[in-house]
Formats: C-alpha cells, structure tokens, sequence
C-alpha cells in the first residue's frame, strides 16, 4: 500500500518507519527544509531508541520518502495520515491550527479518492472540521472518507508500542475506509476498536486522563503516607494486587509530564466545559500533579533549612521520563527553575536528553559528564527521571562525591532501607 505521514514528530516518524519496514511505500512530509535534508540522510531529529537504524534500513530500501511537497506524498497515497502537534493554548484547549493547515494543503492535491486520517490527539468534532476543509479545497473530482486512528505510542518504547499495541481504535463510519485501514493494520496485532469518528477522538483523551487520574492517585497517597507514617510503595502493592485495580500507573514521584498527558488533561477539562460539564475529577488530578512537583522541592529546601543560598545541587535526570529526550512539560524544569529560585545552583545529568535540554533551561545551568560528575562537590543529589542507570548507581561512590551524602529520590528507585544503611540522608516520595 502507498501512504502518507504528515508531520515527522514522535508519532509520525515512528509510524512511518514501521509501516515501510512492513513493506509500504511511505511518504512523509515536513514543513522544514533543513530537517526533511536530515532526514534524507537517515539523521531521526530526536532520541527513540531504535528509530534511527529504522529509518535508515527503510530509506535504504526506497519504501521511506521524505519530501516538503504535499502533492508529491499525497498522489499515490490511498491512506494520508495527518499526525502534526496539537500544543496546548493558554486556556489549554487543543491548538489545531496546524490540523486544519495539514488538511487544507492535502485537499489542495487530492486526486481520485483518499482516507484522511487523523493520528494527532484532536478533540470531539474536530474531524468534522477537517471533513469540511477538505471538502471545500479539493478538487471536483476527487472524494474521500474522514477516519480516527488515535495513538497510545509511549516515547521510549514508541517503535515496540507501533508493532504491538494493546488495541488499535479506528473510527469511522465509511466502509470503504474501514475495509483500507484494516488492511493496513493487519500486521500489527492488538485488539479493533471499531467506532465512529467522534468515539475514537473522545477515546484518546480518556485513555491519557485515566492514566494521570492514576499517578495523580498514587501522588495523593503518598501525601497522606507521609503524615501517617506509611510506605506508600508498599500501599500501593497491597492496593495492585487487587486485580480489579492493578499496580500499573500508580506511581507516586514528582509528578506527570511530557508532551501529552499535561496537555491532553487540560484539553479535556475544556472540552467538558464547551459542553457545560464541570470535570472537577480532572482538575484535581491536574492540581495534585502540580502539588507533586512543588511538595518534592519543599522537602529540598526545609532540608537546607529554608534556603538554597551557595548550595550546588546535583539533578539527575532531565528529560520528562527515561529513554526519551523529549523535555516538553519536563518535571525537571519547574523544579530547577524553583532550586534556583531559592538560590541554588544546578549541576545537571541526563544520559541523552542533556542537549536538548540546553533549549529549555537557562544558561547558567551546568552539565556533567556522567552521574558521579554532577555530583562532585553538591550538597545533594536529586533523582528526577528513572533511568535504569540511575537505578544501577555505585551509591558508595556517589555518596564520597558529595560533600554530604543527601539523596533526594524523586520517582522511589531506590530502598529506603539500603539507602541509608549507606550513610545517606534519604528522602523519597511517600515514605520514610
Ligand atoms: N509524543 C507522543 O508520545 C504522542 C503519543 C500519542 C499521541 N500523540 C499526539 O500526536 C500528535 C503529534 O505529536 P508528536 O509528539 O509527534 O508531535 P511533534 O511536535 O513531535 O511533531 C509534530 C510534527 O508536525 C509537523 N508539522 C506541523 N504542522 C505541519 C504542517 N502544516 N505540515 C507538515 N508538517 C507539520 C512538525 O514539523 C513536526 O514534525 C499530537 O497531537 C500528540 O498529542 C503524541
């Protein structure tokens, strides 16, 4: 089959590349010459792992297109799938100005018939929007049906999450275009969802705010453990093994960040209220997130007693979870930005998100080598992201690097127990 990826982000470079290494043609298109050159070249514009010797074997073999010019993608193409950023705007609606772009530069080269789908997380509606862009654009005399086919991909397993996911959602109410996205999808196994368009768009968002509800569950009971004097991790494994609950997703830490469930969260508190429903459940999971990330530097802080005044402090870990670089929403980033606030000075390690983060942070934050670096000469050391590195730490020669052994543990890696048996002062998240 031929198709089209609008868009080479996450979603779309991903699923491009697996869909031509399952033997399509794929185009894809960008907007930005200098990337779509990169591209050619088989250089992946992020960290995924196995994306780049992805992207290479499938350009080598001709079934992976990079182009900026719509028509030449969407030509041959039975299936286009529009997969551009739907960012959060200031009232956290959906921005879905780059949808609408997409599909109105589609329609402008349409020939014969087409499925327009939309992988990017858009709200209820939207696809009638793009219906009615693309009807008034297109050519008399091509046609097409309008599908959802959202995406659960998880950076950090995206290529792995494309092959086998736990379902694939297709929405629409064309046979036509159903029968051609089943076809396409009969390599990858995971349960059908099959549903009108309006259903798979609400689905994505429910999926990605029942996860945050989780870990802002797991985050309001790790508050109370604290008061009582309870070990939330132990808690929670007494709460999963109840299997009508399950363990998965009830992590305390320092809060959820990244390019979706933030942003996806606040989405759907405003599609709720565009149809005059209050999601209070939402926004508590948003403000218990919120509450995470500053309740974490607190304990930073009251440890130095009220002020980070001369203290260097060492972060381990920046990117918004392992196995990614991507820093969009980054806990690290508010609380870097609420260390230095409070005087502090930051020495920062992440094993790959360490040069994309220089975008985001300002330039008087330091970058270190390796772990034992950053943590040369701190006063503490805070572990921000899970890397399993972080987990695999010689905790002995971390504590001689410091000028006192304080270990801040943002996502519970570690045993409290061991930890201090090491001579550490241990804070977790939840437990003593
Ligand atoms: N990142 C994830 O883990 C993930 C998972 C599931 C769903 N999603 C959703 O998928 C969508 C894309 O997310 P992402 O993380 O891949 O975003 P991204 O920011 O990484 O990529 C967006 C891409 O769209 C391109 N683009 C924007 N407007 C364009 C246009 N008019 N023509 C051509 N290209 C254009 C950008 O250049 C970029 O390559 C979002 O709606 C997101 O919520 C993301």
């Amino acid at each position: 089959m031929t198709v089209s990826f609008i868009g080479h982000g996450y979603v779309g470079l991903v699923t491009a590349a697996v869909f031509a290494d399952l033997g399509n043609t794929v185009w894809v298109v960008g907007r930005t010459k200098d990337k779509i050159e990169r591209l050619k070249k088989g250089e992946a514009p992020f960290f995924e792992p196995g994306l780049a010797e992805l992207v290479k074997r499938n350009l080598k073999a001709g079934r992976l297109i990079f182009t900026l010019d719509y028509a030449q993608a969407v030509g041959p193409s039975e299936i286009v799938f529009i997969c551009v950023g739907t960012p959060p705007k200031e009232n956290g609606e959906a921005d879905l100005t780059s949808v609408f772009a997409a599909a109105e530069s589609i329609s402008a080269c349409m020939t014969g018939y087409k499925v327009i789908v939309t992988k990017s997380t858009v709200p209820p509606g939207t696809n009638k929007r793009v219906s009615e862009i693309i009807s008034k654009h297109k050519p008399s005399g091509a046609s097409f049906a309008i599908a959802s086919v959202p995406e659960f991909l998880r950076e950090g397993t995206a290529i792995e999450d494309t092959l086998h996911p736990d379902r694939v959602v297709i929405g629409t109410t064309s046979d036509r275009a159903q029968k051609l996205l089943l076809d396409l999808h009969k390599s990858i196994d995971g349960k059908h969802v099959l549903c009108n368009v309006e259903t798979a768009e609400l689905i994505k968002y429910a999926s990605n705010s029942f996860l945050s509800l989780k870990i802002s569950f797991a985050n309001a009971i790790a508050f109370l453990a604290e008061k009582v004097g309870a070990d939330v991790e132990n808690v929670l494994d007494g709460v999963g093994l109840d299997r009508r609950i399950g363990r998965s997703f009830l992590y305390p830490g320092v809060g959820y960040g990244g390019s979706c469930f933030p942003k996806d969260v606040k989405a759907l508190i405003a599609i709720a209220a565009q149809n005059k429903y209050n999601f209070s459940l939402l926004k508590a999971a948003d403000e218990v997130n919120a509450d995470a990330g500053k309740h974490f530097v607190e304990k930073i802080v009251n440890h130095f007693n009220g002020s980070l005044k001369g203290r260097k402090i060492a972060i381990l870990g920046l990117a918004f979870k392992p196995n990614t670089d991507d820093m969009r929403e980054a806990p690290s980033l508010s609380i870097i930005k609420a260390i230095r606030k409070k005087g502090g000075h930051v020495v920062a390690y992440d094993p790959v998100a360490m040069e994309n983060a220089r975008h985001f942070l300002p330039k008087q934050i330091m970058f270190a080598p390796d772990a034992y670096q950053a943590a040369r000469g701190a006063d503490a050391a805070v572990v921000i992201t899970e890397w399993n590195e972080f987990r695999q730490l010689d905790l002995v020669r971390l504590a001689k690097e410091l000028v006192q052994p304080v270990l801040f543990d943002g996502r519970n890696i570690y045993e409290p127990t061991r930890v201090k048996s090491l001579g550490f002062t241990y804070y977790g998240v939840g437990r003593m």
